[in-house]
């Protein structure tokens, strides 16, 4: 009940927003009024318990007194034992009586700790899906290749989200995935960095099966940027720095300044000392994206995932970020989701992909000449967004 309580809490505070902007505020009450009873009936009964077992083993223990104050006067008198032996036993009673009483109080406080020993123990037990293998060896990196070899994945078993995929992301070449959401992008790109184990095929880096390799050993070589920005409960400085110990202040002001962070963050009291505050509500959306750029920036890892890493920045940003990208890009092997097509028309390697297949592939001109599902995106979102820069500017 506690962690319901608790789960309600935090939704709420943290979606307050939308409770109000759906007009959802009396239900609200009502459900945390619900929540609150329901806590309050389990722990008035275990009060309830804990109060009463005083009581009882108060008036219990009196009895007994009385009895061995009875039994053992009417021995004295009898002659049968000496006063002195009567006394000492009365005070060895009385001594142990405190005693006693804690044992008694203690079995419902004993309960309460059983109970959330016993959650505690549900998580705990819990067996990591993705593991190293016995033997597994560190990545021997060489020039950051990356190949799906026919891979199958499913996040539950009786559905398929991926079938059959086969990409190779070339050495420092800089490969695109587009296509309609939910199609299975993201998939994709979580699947490099391991986050899920693929049900069929293999996926290869540098020729070793990303299978046998240690985990920290592959993610050490990924920077990632995903669609859900995170950040903690701590300062810009810590967020960009996320992952690093060993950054010099310089270094982190070099990345904020190529991510468009600088300008903000120097405007702000505190600067980059500024608290983003949990889940960096003080942020904006698209702030917090850059943010989480620079933090890719920072790692300096040969193999670059992003997913759809500018989405929320408006177009005077995302342009001076996409030249900052493109540069961070060269040379590593790079892996873009584009939620808009100017931001990947040089692309190498153009993935289309549709209910979790890739339906085309190749450079934008020979995707665009096909006439196919690509050039249908294309002409669409050209001819609906006149906000986008003809693809032309942006190669030049
Ligand atoms: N963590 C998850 N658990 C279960 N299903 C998921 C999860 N993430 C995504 N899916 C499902 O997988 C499919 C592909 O999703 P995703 O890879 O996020 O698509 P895209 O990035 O192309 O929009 C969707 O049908 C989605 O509902
Ligand atoms: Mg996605």
């Amino acid at each position: 009940q506690t962690a319901d309580f608790s789960s309600f809490l935090e939704e709420n505070f943290q979606g307050i927003r939308v409770v109000k902007a759906y007009d959802r505020e009396t239900q609200a009450v009502q459900q945390g009024d619900s929540v609150i009873e329901d806590r309050f009936k389990i722990q008035f009964k275990a009060l309830r318990i804990e109060a009463s077992s005083g009581p009882i083993v108060e008036t219990l223990a009196g009895f007994l007194i009385a009895g061995v104050i009875f039994y053992g006067a009417s021995n004295v008198i009898e002659g049968e034992t000496t006063p002195g032996t009567f006394f000492a036993f009365i005070t060895a009673i009385m001594l142990a009586y405190q005693p006693i009483k804690s044992v008694a109080k203690l079995f419902p406080r004993m309960q309460t700790g059983l109970a959330a020993a016993q959650r505690i123990f549900t998580l705990m037990d819990i067996k990591h899906k993705v593991v190293d293998k016995p033997d597994a060896a560190p990545l021997e990196f060489h020039r950051g290749e990356v190949e799906f070899k026919n891979v199958n994945f499913a996040y539950h078993p009786d559905e398929v989200v991926l079938k059959d995929i086969s990409l190779r992301l070339g050495a420092g070449k800089r490969i695109a995935l587009v296509g309609p959401s939910g199609g299975g992008k993201s998939t994709i790109l979580n699947l490099i960095p391991r986050f899920y184990d693929v049900n069929g095929g293999d996926i290869l880096v540098d020729g070793q099966s990303i299978r046998d390799v240690t985990i920290a050993s592959l993610r050490q070589k990924i920077a990632l940027v995903s669609q859900d920005v995170f950040l903690f409960d701590d300062t810009i400085r810590a967020n960009i720095a996320y992952g690093r110990d060993d950054v010099s202040d310089d270094e982190i002001i070099e990345v904020a300044k190529s991510a468009a962070v600088h300008d903000f963050v120097s405007a702000l009291p505190k600067g980059y000392d500024t608290l983003v505050g949990s889940h960096g509500v003080r942020l904006s959306g698209g702030q917090k994206q850059r943010i989480s750029i620079a933090r890719a920036m920072l790692k300096d890892a040969p193999i670059l995932l992003l997913d759809e890493a500018t989405s929320a920045l408006d177009t005077e940003s995302e342009r001076k970020i996409q030249v900052a990208l493109k540069h961070l890009m060269k040379g590593r092997t790079s892996l873009v989701i584009a939620h808009r097509l100017s931001t990947i028309l040089d692309a190498d390697v153009i993935n289309v992909v549709v209910a979790g297949e890739i339906v085309e592939s190749g450079p934008h001109d020979q995707l665009l000449k096909k006439e196919g599902v690509y050039a249908d995106l294309y002409n669409h979102q050209f001819s609906i967004d006149s906000s986008v820069t003809p693809f032309r500017e942006v190669r030049s």
